[in-house]
Protein backbone atom coordinates (compact mmCIF):
# COMPACT_ATOMS: atom_id res chain seq x y z
CA UNK A 1 0.00 0.00 0.00
CA UNK A 2 1.68 3.33 -1.21
CA UNK A 3 1.24 6.47 1.20
CA UNK A 4 1.07 10.12 0.42
CA UNK A 5 4.61 10.76 1.46
CA UNK A 6 5.87 8.25 -1.98
CA UNK A 7 3.78 9.78 -4.53
CA UNK A 8 6.32 10.70 -7.46
CA UNK A 9 5.60 14.52 -7.15
CA UNK A 10 6.93 14.26 -3.90
CA UNK A 11 10.21 12.53 -4.27
CA UNK A 12 10.94 14.89 -7.50
CA UNK A 13 10.53 18.14 -4.75
CA UNK A 14 12.61 16.58 -2.54
CA UNK A 15 15.24 15.68 -5.12
CA UNK A 16 14.81 18.93 -7.23
CA UNK A 17 15.42 20.80 -3.34
CA UNK A 18 18.07 18.92 -2.40
CA UNK A 19 19.81 19.55 -5.72
CA UNK A 20 19.30 23.54 -4.98
CA UNK A 21 20.63 22.76 -1.37
CA UNK A 22 23.56 21.44 -3.16
CA UNK A 23 24.11 23.70 -5.64
CA UNK A 24 23.74 26.65 -3.22
CA UNK A 25 26.19 25.28 -0.61
CA UNK A 26 28.91 24.52 -3.82
CA UNK A 27 28.53 27.85 -5.32
CA UNK A 28 29.25 29.35 -2.11
CA UNK A 29 31.92 27.44 -0.72
CA UNK A 30 33.46 28.39 -4.41
CA UNK A 31 33.39 32.39 -3.98
CA UNK A 32 34.14 32.05 -0.65
CA UNK A 33 37.39 29.89 -0.83
CA UNK A 34 38.29 31.77 -4.39
CA UNK A 35 40.60 34.37 -2.22
CA UNK A 36 42.41 31.73 -0.19
CA UNK A 37 43.17 29.74 -3.03
CA UNK A 38 44.86 32.60 -4.87
CA UNK A 39 46.57 33.44 -1.41
CA UNK A 40 47.85 29.61 -1.54
CA UNK A 41 48.72 30.06 -4.98
CA UNK A 42 50.95 33.75 -4.54
CA UNK A 43 52.26 31.48 -2.07
CA UNK A 44 53.59 28.93 -3.35
CA UNK A 45 55.35 31.06 -6.16
CA UNK A 46 56.76 33.10 -3.85
CA UNK A 47 58.21 30.09 -2.02
CA UNK A 48 59.28 28.84 -5.60
CA UNK A 49 61.08 32.19 -6.23
CA UNK A 50 63.01 31.83 -3.10
CA UNK A 51 63.86 28.30 -4.06
CA UNK A 52 65.46 29.45 -7.33
CA UNK A 53 66.98 32.43 -5.00
CA UNK A 54 68.73 29.24 -2.90
CA UNK A 55 66.53 30.25 0.22
CA UNK A 56 64.85 27.03 0.70
CA UNK A 57 62.74 25.34 3.44
CA UNK A 58 61.07 28.76 5.11
CA UNK A 59 58.67 28.67 7.99
CA UNK A 60 56.98 32.32 6.60
CA UNK A 61 57.30 32.49 3.02
CA UNK A 62 55.26 36.17 2.58
CA UNK A 63 57.87 37.41 5.08
CA UNK A 64 60.80 36.44 4.02
CA UNK A 65 59.73 36.80 0.25
CA UNK A 66 58.88 40.18 1.42
CA UNK A 67 62.21 41.02 3.13
CA UNK A 68 64.51 39.35 0.89
CA UNK A 69 63.02 39.32 -3.20
CA UNK A 70 62.13 42.55 -5.07
CA UNK A 71 59.40 42.24 -7.24
CA UNK A 72 60.10 44.47 -10.18
CA UNK A 73 58.45 44.74 -13.80
CA UNK A 74 60.49 44.95 -16.96
CA UNK A 75 59.34 46.17 -20.77
CA UNK A 76 60.67 43.47 -22.60
CA UNK A 77 62.02 45.00 -25.78
CA UNK A 78 63.13 47.85 -24.15
CA UNK A 79 64.55 45.94 -21.10
CA UNK A 80 63.49 49.03 -18.70
CA UNK A 81 61.89 48.83 -15.74
CA UNK A 82 58.48 50.04 -15.75
CA UNK A 83 55.68 50.69 -12.76
CA UNK A 84 53.34 48.35 -13.29
CA UNK A 85 52.51 46.58 -9.79
CA UNK A 86 54.11 42.95 -10.33
CA UNK A 87 51.67 41.59 -7.50
CA UNK A 88 48.95 41.87 -10.10
CA UNK A 89 50.64 40.81 -12.94
CA UNK A 90 48.86 37.60 -14.56
CA UNK A 91 51.62 36.20 -16.93
CA UNK A 92 48.76 33.34 -18.23
CA UNK A 93 45.74 36.27 -18.73
CA UNK A 94 48.15 38.67 -19.74
CA UNK A 95 49.71 36.28 -22.25
CA UNK A 96 46.12 36.30 -24.50
CA UNK A 97 45.14 39.62 -24.15
CA UNK A 98 45.93 41.66 -27.53
CA UNK A 99 47.01 44.48 -26.21
CA UNK A 100 49.24 43.08 -23.47
CA UNK A 101 51.18 40.22 -25.35
CA UNK A 102 52.61 40.07 -29.27
CA UNK A 103 52.31 36.66 -31.38
CA UNK A 104 56.06 35.42 -31.93
CA UNK A 105 54.10 34.32 -35.26
CA UNK A 106 53.45 38.05 -36.07
CA UNK A 107 56.41 39.04 -35.35
CA UNK A 108 58.09 36.67 -37.39
CA UNK A 109 59.42 35.08 -34.39
CA UNK A 110 60.48 31.77 -34.54
CA UNK A 111 58.84 30.25 -31.18
CA UNK A 112 61.41 27.84 -30.22
CA UNK A 113 59.87 27.74 -26.64
CA UNK A 114 56.10 26.65 -28.26
CA UNK A 115 54.59 29.58 -26.36
CA UNK A 116 53.17 31.12 -29.06
CA UNK A 117 52.70 34.23 -27.58
CA UNK A 118 55.02 36.62 -25.05
CA UNK A 119 53.23 39.78 -22.69
CA UNK A 120 55.43 43.03 -23.14
CA UNK A 121 56.47 43.38 -19.63
CA UNK A 122 57.08 40.41 -17.37
CA UNK A 123 58.26 40.57 -13.52
CA UNK A 124 61.21 39.65 -12.59
CA UNK A 125 62.69 39.07 -9.07
CA UNK A 126 65.73 40.58 -7.50
CA UNK A 127 67.25 38.65 -4.62
CA UNK A 128 68.93 40.62 -2.04
CA UNK A 129 71.94 39.58 0.07
CA UNK A 130 72.18 42.12 3.69
CA UNK A 131 74.50 44.68 2.18
CA UNK A 132 71.45 45.35 0.01
CA UNK A 133 73.48 44.20 -3.22
CA UNK A 134 72.37 41.84 -5.80
CA UNK A 135 72.32 38.62 -5.10
CA UNK A 136 70.12 36.50 -7.70
CA UNK A 137 68.17 37.55 -10.64
CA UNK A 138 65.25 35.34 -11.05
CA UNK A 139 63.62 35.63 -14.55
CA UNK A 140 59.95 33.36 -14.71
CA UNK A 141 60.66 30.82 -18.20
CA UNK A 142 58.03 28.46 -19.97
CA UNK A 143 58.42 26.66 -22.85
CA UNK A 144 57.40 23.32 -24.20
CA UNK A 145 58.46 20.16 -23.18
CA UNK A 146 57.19 16.77 -24.72
CA UNK A 147 54.12 16.96 -23.41
CA UNK A 148 53.13 20.07 -22.41
CA UNK A 149 54.34 23.55 -20.79
CA UNK A 150 57.04 23.08 -17.89
CA UNK A 151 57.11 26.02 -15.80
CA UNK A 152 60.47 27.12 -14.29
CA UNK A 153 62.25 30.24 -12.97
CA UNK A 154 66.35 30.60 -13.81
CA UNK A 155 68.24 32.29 -11.45
CA UNK A 156 71.14 34.55 -12.31
CA UNK A 157 74.15 35.98 -10.63
CA UNK A 158 74.66 39.69 -11.01
CA UNK A 159 76.36 39.58 -13.82
CA UNK A 160 73.70 38.52 -15.60
CA UNK A 161 75.36 35.95 -17.35
CA UNK A 162 76.74 33.47 -14.51
CA UNK A 163 73.65 30.42 -13.64
CA UNK A 164 73.16 30.26 -10.01
CA UNK A 165 70.08 28.17 -10.71
CA UNK A 166 67.46 26.46 -12.25
CA UNK A 167 63.87 25.24 -11.41
CA UNK A 168 60.92 23.48 -12.37
CA UNK A 169 57.88 23.57 -10.45
CA UNK A 170 55.02 22.74 -12.94
CA UNK A 171 55.33 20.54 -16.24
CA UNK A 172 53.65 17.81 -17.60
CA UNK A 173 56.84 15.98 -18.05
CA UNK A 174 56.69 11.95 -17.10
CA UNK A 175 57.94 10.94 -13.85
CA UNK A 176 61.83 9.30 -14.05
CA UNK A 177 61.99 10.80 -17.62
CA UNK A 178 61.17 14.48 -18.75
CA UNK A 179 60.19 14.82 -14.58
CA UNK A 180 63.45 14.76 -13.52
CA UNK A 181 63.92 18.10 -14.93
CA UNK A 182 63.15 18.86 -11.13
CA UNK A 183 65.49 16.67 -9.69
CA UNK A 184 68.20 18.46 -7.83
CA UNK A 185 71.01 15.70 -9.13
CA UNK A 186 70.31 17.41 -12.51
CA UNK A 187 69.86 21.10 -11.82
CA UNK A 188 73.12 21.27 -9.94
CA UNK A 189 74.75 20.67 -12.95
CA UNK A 190 73.39 24.29 -14.03
CA UNK A 191 75.22 26.15 -11.02
CA UNK A 192 78.12 28.32 -12.63
CA UNK A 193 77.33 27.77 -16.22
CA UNK A 194 77.53 30.36 -18.28
CA UNK A 195 74.58 31.86 -20.69
CA UNK A 196 74.32 30.88 -23.71
CA UNK A 197 73.62 27.38 -22.32
CA UNK A 198 73.48 24.11 -24.84
CA UNK A 199 72.04 21.09 -23.53
CA UNK A 200 74.03 18.19 -25.00
CA UNK A 201 73.32 14.36 -25.07
CA UNK A 202 76.42 13.68 -23.01
CA UNK A 203 79.82 14.66 -22.39
CA UNK A 204 79.13 18.12 -21.55
CA UNK A 205 82.78 19.16 -22.16
CA UNK A 206 82.76 23.27 -21.17
CA UNK A 207 80.99 25.85 -19.06
CA UNK A 208 77.94 26.65 -21.45
CA UNK A 209 77.29 22.82 -22.37
CA UNK A 210 74.92 20.90 -19.89
CA UNK A 211 74.08 17.04 -20.36
CA UNK A 212 70.69 16.60 -21.08
CA UNK A 213 68.85 14.16 -19.30
CA UNK A 214 68.83 10.10 -20.13
CA UNK A 215 65.78 8.81 -21.67
CA UNK A 216 64.49 12.44 -21.56
CA UNK A 217 66.04 14.00 -25.07
CA UNK A 218 62.55 15.75 -26.07
CA UNK A 219 62.23 17.18 -22.70
CA UNK A 220 65.84 18.63 -22.66
CA UNK A 221 65.88 20.18 -25.89
CA UNK A 222 62.32 21.65 -24.69
CA UNK A 223 64.81 23.13 -21.76
CA UNK A 224 67.36 24.25 -23.93
CA UNK A 225 65.07 25.92 -26.19
CA UNK A 226 63.23 27.62 -23.48
CA UNK A 227 66.44 28.89 -21.92
CA UNK A 228 67.27 30.07 -24.75
CA UNK A 229 63.97 32.03 -26.01
CA UNK A 230 63.64 33.62 -22.62
CA UNK A 231 67.62 34.80 -22.02
CA UNK A 232 67.65 35.93 -26.16
CA UNK A 233 66.32 38.92 -27.50
CA UNK A 234 62.87 38.35 -27.71
CA UNK A 235 62.90 37.75 -24.20
CA UNK A 236 64.74 38.76 -21.87
CA UNK A 237 67.41 39.60 -23.87
CA UNK A 238 67.50 43.61 -24.11
CA UNK A 239 66.67 43.29 -20.10
CA UNK A 240 69.76 41.42 -19.49
CA UNK A 241 71.89 43.31 -21.68
CA UNK A 242 71.32 46.35 -19.09
CA UNK A 243 72.30 43.89 -16.02
CA UNK A 244 75.53 42.81 -18.05
CA UNK A 245 76.50 46.56 -17.97
CA UNK A 246 76.27 46.46 -13.69
CA UNK A 247 72.53 47.91 -13.95
CA UNK A 248 72.13 45.82 -10.62
CA UNK A 249 75.05 45.21 -9.07
C1 LIG B 1 55.40 6.38 -21.87
C2 LIG B 1 56.57 7.19 -22.33
C3 LIG B 1 56.82 8.39 -21.73
C4 LIG B 1 57.89 9.18 -22.15
N1 LIG B 1 58.13 10.37 -21.55
C5 LIG B 1 59.14 11.13 -21.99
C6 LIG B 1 59.40 12.41 -21.40
O1 LIG B 1 58.73 12.87 -20.45
N2 LIG B 1 60.41 13.14 -21.94
C7 LIG B 1 61.20 12.70 -22.97
O2 LIG B 1 62.08 13.42 -23.41
N3 LIG B 1 61.00 11.49 -23.51
C8 LIG B 1 60.00 10.69 -23.04
N4 LIG B 1 59.80 9.49 -23.59
C9 LIG B 1 60.79 8.97 -24.53
C10 LIG B 1 60.72 9.63 -25.87
O3 LIG B 1 59.69 9.03 -26.57
C11 LIG B 1 62.06 9.41 -26.58
O4 LIG B 1 62.29 8.05 -26.72
C12 LIG B 1 63.19 9.99 -25.77
O5 LIG B 1 62.99 11.34 -25.55
C13 LIG B 1 64.51 9.78 -26.43
O6 LIG B 1 65.49 10.11 -25.48
P1 LIG B 1 66.90 9.37 -25.44
O7 LIG B 1 67.51 9.65 -26.77
O8 LIG B 1 67.64 10.03 -24.30
O9 LIG B 1 66.64 7.93 -25.18
C14 LIG B 1 58.73 8.71 -23.19
C15 LIG B 1 58.47 7.49 -23.79
C16 LIG B 1 57.41 6.73 -23.38
C17 LIG B 1 57.15 5.42 -24.05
Amino acid sequence: MSSNNESIGKTLTVVVALCLVCAIIVSFASVQLRPLQQANKNKDIQSNILAAAGIDKVSNVSETFNAKIEARVVNMSSGEFVETDPTIFDFEKSKFDAALSVSLKEQGVTDIAGIQRVTKESPVYISKKADGSTDAIILPIQGYGLWGLMYGFLALESDGQTIKNIIFYKHGETPGLGGEIQNPQWTAKWQDKELPIDVVKSGASNEHQIDGLSGATLTSNGVDNTVDFWTGEHGFGPFLAKVRKGALK
